[in-house]
């Protein structure tokens, strides 16, 4: 008699157990963004007026630089083809912004280290008063490509 209750009633529980697994996982917000950058909506914007073409240029003082730095999947540009370089004794301020999805931006051994996040542009300092090369990093997790993820500044 109660049996066939019972069985509805269980059936009901599982459900319910499936569903609020499937909507922690899913519906808020916890899903991972696939290495191709699934998640990512291709017409948010990338980075702000305030961002010129990626390069070095430079800065309207003598010895200051400004280096405009795109983090995509999975370069750095400049950096990853060609090294960034920047003279010797100089200041040199990083803009840096992703144009898919949130990158990381190190400059191994110092100061420089930040997120490069789509639409938004950070801007890091440093001076460097001594010839070098140093390796560029992404520290965070960005996709398969993610540890391949890496590039070059040459002071020069
Ligand atoms: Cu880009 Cu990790």
């Amino acid at each position: 008699r109660f049996e066939r209750l019972w069985l509805v009633a269980a059936l009901v529980l599982i459900v319910l157990f499936i569903g609020t697994v499937t909507y922690g996982a899913v519906g808020a917000g916890y899903g991972m963004v696939d290495a191709t950058g699934g998640q990512v909506d291709p017409t948010a914007p990338t980075a702000g007026d305030n961002f010129r073409e990626p390069g070095v240029y430079d800065g309207s003082e003598r010895g200051r630089y400004d280096v405009y730095v795109e983090a995509k999947q999975f370069l750095f540009v400049p950096g990853t083809s060609e090294p960034i370089r920047v003279p010797d004794d100089s200041t040199v301020t990083f803009h840096v912004t992703s144009t898919d999805v949130v990158h990381g931006f190190e400059v191994v051994g110092t100061n420089v280290n930040t997120m490069a996040v789509p639409g938004q542009v950070a801007t890091v300092t440093v001076e460097f008063d001594e010839p070098g090369t140093y390796g560029l990093v992404c520290n965070e997790y960005c996709g398969s490509g993610h540890h391949t993820m890496e590039g070059q500044l040459r002071v020069v």
